[in-house]
């Protein structure tokens, strides 16, 4: 302790500023964090049914157009509030050639609202929304495309986004699991 009164002031300054980088750094990735989870948080009752079997989704603030994910059991969760145009894409795409057979109507409880895994059925990237050819989401990890009902129509994955259980408590609010 003697040592460090008797230290020169220019050996602690550097230690010193650089206790103020690395806080400030901290503070950054907290807050880049903070900026993401609020929103998903909300959706959520609390932060540990996270980790629980089941989870309830508000559906009441997504807007058409707009998606979220949750990440149900370590898993993300798409929840996609779907326009007039792609649940009419998804149900014309009904017959046409798919991979992995599935009327949209058997994937969806409303067709305005997709619940579905986002985890590639190729090798679990998790694929991003409103990409790709058909308008659906896109695996960029080796180019896997999925329609608006999150089935496979091309690429190398070999089934469509499953759809995980779920059920609707009221006309605004879902429970995963
Ligand atoms: S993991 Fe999605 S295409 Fe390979």
């Amino acid at each position: 302790m003697a040592g460090t009164a008797t230290q020169p002031a220019g050996t602690t300054e550097p230690t010193r500023r650089d206790f103020i980088v690395v806080a400030a750094g901290a503070f950054a990735a907290v807050g880049a964090a903070a900026a993401v989870w609020p929103f998903i948080h909300q959706m959520n009752p609390s932060a540990d049914v996270l980790a629980l079997s089941s989870t309830e989704v508000d559906l009441s603030q997504i807007a058409a157009g707009q998606s979220i994910t949750i990440l149900w059991r370590g898993k993300p969760v798409f929840v996609r509030h779907r326009t007039e145009a792609e649940i009419a894409q998804a149900q014309k795409d009904d017959t046409a050639a798919l991979p992995d057979p599935a009327k949209d109507a058997d994937r969806v409880k409303k067709p305005e609202w997709l619940v579905m895994m986002g985890v590639c059925t190729h090798l679990g990237c998790v694929p991003l929304g409103q990409q790709g050819d058909f308008g659906g989401w896109f695996c960029p990890c080796h180019g896997s495309h999925y329609d608006t009902s999150g089935r496979i129509r091309k690429g190398p994955a070999p089934a469509n986004l499953p759809i995980p259980q779920y059920a609707f408590l009221t006309d605004t609010r879902i429970r995963i699991g």
